[in-house]
């Protein structure tokens, strides 16, 4: 298994998270990132944990979906925890250390599941206010390891929290990460300040020294390549490459026919006047829709789109053959997915395939530590004007996963269309904040409608926009219904081939984001 090696991080004070495979251990991260110290992730099972946790300042064991009552559920060396860190366990965390030193726990009559209210106990350490905490469990600690005494109680859980301030252990049966919890970053900070003592120098620019730094070091004084999209990752990157080698990077964006109304043009732009380095634009529109011809099935859109980009990389060969590196733009959750056993992929992601032999260059992935919000400081920190840094994630693929069937230049037409007076609508309606995606979507069915005196036969639109933090979960965006109803009669009126326009409702999960 391939581990992220904490070594790597220069001087940064470490929080280690240990992963027991809980759906909020990135949350910790996070939660933990927001307040200026640096937090990296390791699984429990790790070959790594014993070296991790002894370069770490203090460590959080996460939640899992396991019970530590079950003969063979994830565990770690009880010596870890009496090794003189301060530790804060969360749930399963929590419970585990109960039961490594010496407590007692049984499982609950009946999950507590939700939102509970919680009483601190009196001198509690962490937990000075009491309020909404969010659970989610099914055992509980009965008895207190000895040490220990009760932080804080619900109705169901008598130890809803437990303290060892001697040794600076700490235990908490709810999520304070999760933000349905009230107090949770408090809970979180005073752990981090006053437990464990960090310093808060995980700042977006110290940031931007170390990475500036750390590609120098790597490159040398070799060239560099970067393959850029528009978006804030590659854009990111891009301008923390630019930053450390000047004139001896070089990047390509390939307009692949696929993007949002205009927006090739303005990326060209917006880089050109943002970023000091050499930008090869290619417009291979063209070769893209004769590829997709005929494309149907999603999954095969996006191998030829894949295969296409390749294909215009080597047909391009002698402007971009020749470098010493090839930058990406990879960040925190895809180099922990990359080590963690269980990546199940419900659509793949790889934008482009197998890369050409010369093209296999070594790789410098400046944001490898980063989360998405973070990228967005660093790239606000090094000036990048707002339209790079706020954008919506687009998928590589492009328009062609928001048009169902098959694409065209003409399909993909009434998608840019669609997709630009709802961007307009939501713009004047000031709800672009709110907004993770946005987007129109093209069905492959027809529906029957009438305009003036003629019936129609033409295709419906779908818009679609969600809230997320990391768009593993999402949810739809409540809409105004007027801004709803002066969108859909927009689109009928102003795009041809629509006569109908609907909006989608649904959740991720069950549903995705996008629509293939
Ligand atoms: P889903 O649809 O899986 O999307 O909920 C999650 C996020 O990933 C984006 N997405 C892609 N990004 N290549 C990409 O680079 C793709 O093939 C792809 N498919 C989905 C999607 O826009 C959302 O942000």
């Amino acid at each position: 298994m391939r581990n992220f090696d904490v070594a790597r991080l220069g001087s940064h004070e470490t929080l280690l998270v240990v992963d027991f495979g809980g759906q909020y251990t990135h949350l910790i991260a996070r939660r933990v990132r927001e307040q200026n110290v640096f937090a990296a992730i390791v699984p429990w099972d790790s070959e790594d944990l014993t070296a991790q946790w002894g370069r770490a300042k203090a460590v959080i064991l996460s939640g899992g979906p396991r019970s530590v009552l079950e003969d063979g559920s994830p565990t770690i060396d009880r010596d870890l925890l009496t090794s003189g860190k301060p530790v804060l366990g969360i749930c399963y965390g929590q419970q585990l250390m109960a039961k490594l030193l010496g407590g007692g726990l049984k499982p609950v009559e009946h999950r507590e599941y939700g939102r509970q209210r919680l009483r601190p106990a009196e001198g509690a350490k962490l937990i000075r206010e009491g309020g909404g905490v969010w659970m989610s469990h099914g055992d509980t600690v009965e008895t207190l390891p000895p040490g220990f005494r009760a932080a804080g109680e619900t109705q169901r859980s008598l130890v809803a929290a437990m303290e060892d301030p001697e040794r600076r252990l700490f235990g908490v049966q709810f999520h304070p990460e999760v933000s349905h919890t009230e107090g949770g970053r408090e809970i979180l900070r005073r752990f981090l300040f006053e437990q464990a003592g960090f310093s808060g120098d995980w700042t977006a620019r110290n940031f931007i020294e170390e990475a500036v730094e750390a590609i120098q070091e790597q490159v040398g004084n070799g060239s560099v390549l970067c393959a850029v999209s528009g978006g804030v990752d590659s854009s990111v990157a891009a301008a923390l490459l630019a930053r450390a080698v000047g004139g001896r990077l070089r990047c390509v964006f390939v307009d692949h026919g696929l993007m949002r109304k205009g927006e090739a043009e303005q990326v060209v732009e917006t880089f050109r006047a943002n970023i000091a380095a050499d930008l090869v634009a290619i417009d291979a529109s063209e070769q893209f829709f004769s590829a997709l011809k005929g494309v149907t099935d999603p999954e095969e859109k996006r191998r030829r789109i894949g295969e296409e980009f390749i294909r215009v990389f080597e047909a391009h060969a002698a402007e971009l053959e020749g470098f010493d590196f090839l930058a990406q733009g990879t960040l925190y959750p895809d180099v922990i997915e990359s080590g963690s056993r269980t990546a199940a992929r419900i659509k793949t992601h790889h934008n482009v395939g197998a890369l050409p032999d010369w093209m296999r260059m070594e790789l410098v992935e400046p944001l490898r530590l980063l989360f998405k919000d973070e990228v967005r400081r660093v790239g606000g920190e090094l000036g990048l004007p707002e339209e790079m840094i706020e954008r919506q994630p687009f998928p590589g693929p492009g328009l062609a996963v928001r048009i169902l069937g098959e694409v065209t230049p003409e399909r993909v037409r009434i998608v840019q269309e669609a997709d630009w007076i709802f961007r307009d609508e939501l713009d004047r309606a000031g709800l672009t904040r709110l907004i993770w995606q946005s987007y129109a979507a093209l069905l492959d069915v027809r529906s029957v409608g009438v305009m003036g005196d003629e019936r129609t036969y033409e295709h419906p639109i779908v818009l679609r926009a969600v809230a997320s933090e990391d768009a593993m979960t999402a949810d739809a965006v409540d809409i105004p219904f007027d801004v709803l109803a002066r969108t859909a009669t927009r689109i009928v009126n102003e795009v041809s081939g629509v006569n109908r326009v609907l909006y989608d409702l649904t959740s991720k999960p069950p549903a995705t984001i996008e629509w293939e």
